[in-house]
Order: C-alpha cells, then sequence, then structure tokens
C-alpha cells in the first residue's frame, strides 16, 4: 500500500479532505494516508506552525496531498505553505487552467498552464520595519531560481505538446530583478527551437487574460505574478472551487489547490472539494494508479457536466457532502 502524507489543513480543508479520501477509498484505491496536521492549532500546541515532523513525513513518502493552511494577515507566523515550498525546495508550482464541460464561464476554449516560481521572489520573506512609517521587502531573483524554473516550463511543454511559452515580468521597471529573470527565460529558450518564446509584461498579460485567454498555453512567471495571475485564470475557468495545482522539486511532489482555506465558509459544508480532488487524481496518476485516477476523473467530470448536483460556487445549491456522495454514485 502507498504512504502519502496528507495535510488536511485548516478552515475548509479538513471538510474537503474527508471527502477526497472517502472517494478515493470508494473508488478502490488503498493508501496509507500519513496524517500530518500544521497551522495556527498546531503552533499553539507544538511551538511551530510546520513542526519538523511535516517535512519529515514528505521527505520519506515523497509525496503529499495538501489542503489549504491559513496564514495570519500582517502579523503572526510565516506562511506555513511558503516555508513547506522553501524546505522542500519544491521550486516548480503548476496551475493548469482548462474549460471544464458544464461549467458555464464568458470563455471557451481556455487551456494554458502557468508555472510558477516557488521559492524566491518577494515570498523569501526579508522585510524590515525602516520607522513606523514606512517598511520595506525585497526582492529576490536568482539566476539559478529562474533557470530552472524556465527551463522547468520549457520541458513541460515538450511534454505536454505545448506550443508557446511566454515569460511574464514587469521588467520595463524591475530592471534588475525581473530583467535578470528574463535574460534566463532568453538563454534558456535557445535550446527549445521547437517552442515557440514570447515575452509579456504582466499588466498586458492580465488585460490580455480577460480578453481574449485562448491567445495563451504556457506562462512562466516568477513567485508573485504567478501567485496573482493564477487566482485570476482560476476565474477563467469558474473560480477557485476547480482550480487545480502542485508544487514540484527534484525529490518530492506536493499536490495543493490554488485556493485558500476559506474562513468565510468554512464549517458550512459549502466548500467545492473540486480542485483538491482535480490534484488528489493528479496525486494518484503520479504514484502510478493511473487506471483508478481516471475512474474518479470520468465520475467527477460527469456529474460536473449534469450539471444536477453541484455546490454553490458553481451555481447550485448541493452541500459539499451532496456533492461528494454523487460522484460516488457515478463511480464505476
Ligand atoms: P481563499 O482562496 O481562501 O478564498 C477566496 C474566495 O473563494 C472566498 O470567497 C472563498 O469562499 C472562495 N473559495 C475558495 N475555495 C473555495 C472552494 N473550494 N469552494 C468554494 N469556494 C471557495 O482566499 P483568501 O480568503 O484570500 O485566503 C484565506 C486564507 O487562505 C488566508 O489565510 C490565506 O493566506 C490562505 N491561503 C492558503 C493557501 C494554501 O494553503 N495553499 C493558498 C491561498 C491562500
Amino acid at each position: 500500500m502507498t504512504k502519502v502524507t496528507l495535510i488536511p489543513g485548516d478552515g475548509i480543508g479538513p471538510e474537503i479532505s474527508d471527502a477526497v479520501v472517502e472517494i478515493i477509498d470508494k473508488a478502490g484505491v488503498k493508501i496509507d494516508w500519513e496524517i500530518q496536521t500544521a497551522g495556527a492549532d498546531v503552533a499553539e500546541a507544538e511551538g511551530s506552525p510546520l513542526p519538523s515532523r511535516v517535512i519529515e513525513s514528505i521527505k520519506k513518502n515523497k509525496v503529499a496531498l495538501k489542503a489549504p493552511v491559513t496564514t495570519p494577515i500582517g502579523k503572526g507566523f510565516r506562511s506555513v505553505n511558503v516555508a513547506l515550498r522553501k524546505e522542500l525546495d519544491l521550486y516548480a508550482n503548476i496551475r493548469p487552467c482548462k474549460n471544464i464541460a458544464g461549467i458555464k464561464t464568458p470563455f471557451d476554449g481556455v487551456d494554458l498552464v502557468v508555472v510558477r516560481e516557488n521559492t524566491e521572489d518577494l515570498y523569501a520573506g526579508i522585510e524590515r520595519q525602516i520607522d513606523k512609517d514606512s517598511a520595506e521587502s525585497i526582492k529576490i531573483i536568482t539566476r539559478k531560481a529562474s533557470t530552472r524554473i524556465v527551463k522547468y516550463a520549457f520541458e513541460y511543454a515538450l511534454k505536454y505538446g505545448r506550443k508557446t511559452v511566454h515569460a511574464v515580468t514587469k521588467a520595463n521597471i524591475c530592471k534588475l530583478s525581473d530583467g535578470l529573470f528574463l535574460e534566463c527565460a532568453r538563454e534558456v529558450a535557445k535550446n527549445y527551437p521547437q517552442i515557440e518564446y514570447k515575452e509579456i509584461l504582466v499588466d498586458n498579460l492580465c488585460m490580455q487574460l480577460v480578453q481574449k485567454p485562448q491567445q495563451f498555453d504556457v506562462l512562466v512567471l516568477p513567485n508573485l505574478y504567478g501567485d496573482i495571475v493564477s487566482d485570476l485564470t482560476a476565474g477563467l475557468i469558474g473560480g477557485l472551487g476547480v482550480a487545480q495545482g502542485a508544487n514540484i522539486g527534484e525529490d518530492c511532489a506536493v499536490f495543493e489547490p490554488v485556493h485558500g482555506s476559506a474562513p468565510d465558509i468554512k464549517g458550512q459544508n459549502k466548500a467545492n472539494p473540486t480542485a483538491l480532488l482535480i490534484c488528489a487524481i493528479n496525486m494518484l496518476k503520479h504514484i502510478g494508479e493511473k487506471e483508478k485516477a481516471e475512474k474518479i476523473e470520468t465520475a467527477l467530470y460527469k456529474v460536473i457536466k449534469e450539471g444536477k448536483v453541484l455546490t454553490c460556487d458553481l451555481g447550485g445549491n448541493a452541500t459539499t457532502s451532496e456533492f461528494t456522495q454523487e460522484i460516488i454514485k457515478h463511480l464505476n
């Protein structure tokens, strides 16, 4: 039985994790889940929101499914999510974004992938209060991290038959930092003549994405732009409830949705488990459970396409539990 680390997170995390674990179980996949808690409650009990046992578990199992963890705003501990990615050197954050049959959106034909650098930029967490009226944050961009993420984007494009890679920056303003990212992108692109290489500024990208998103294929971005743009692209296909993601490193992979812990709907049995379920499907394929993964995938997309039992974010009125049971009914 494969051992997989499960981080149920907080907010809606435990509700959607329970739903996903039940679906996987009912699909007949035997997983030995190693449950690892993290976040605010853990910080209170164990002195750290991300105790070393969590990192050790993922290092040992090499694969994890992670639900969202709340990060206090303005003060308190550093983001568990950012720390986890950094500790495990999960340098590539992959967020595919494709229309799902049955979810009405203003756009058809969206099929793009956000490849976000995951270890540096403003997320390095190097900040200081200069005086009571001013503060500064340092944006770190290195040749090593930029080259490796752009290479990942091109390799991804090759592997999945994608045609174009756009490097996204604000190099007209951040001339040294984003300029370096762009320099690395141009260098890497030379090794992939079969893939078209393009550049776009992040503000223009945002405007183009909400006008004609179909023109984009693979987008590679430094950390902050990648974070923001991937919420935007989630909105193109039906919202955060259906937006999948994965954090990939040389040794480990942590599959986690784009969305956060949604405190506004916590404990109300309203959350959509789809994003986490798609992450779990990808995780199952990653560990070699392709057939069962496809069985779950077929059931999920059938339920969404039928449109009879949908959660509120998708325009329905089903609870998380009703939606989960409907998917289980469709497993065969
Ligand atoms: P959020 O993604 O939690 O929520 C934004 C909006 O989308 C809310 O209205 C929420 O109800 C809705 N939403 C999100 N996921 C949904 C789902 N599965 N089903 C139905 N509706 C859903 O973003 P927000 O409010 O900015 O962040 C809340 C907390 O989550 C913060 O502490 C933030 O730091 C944390 N966060 C954690 C992430 C992670 O663990 N990877 C990623 C993003 C945010």
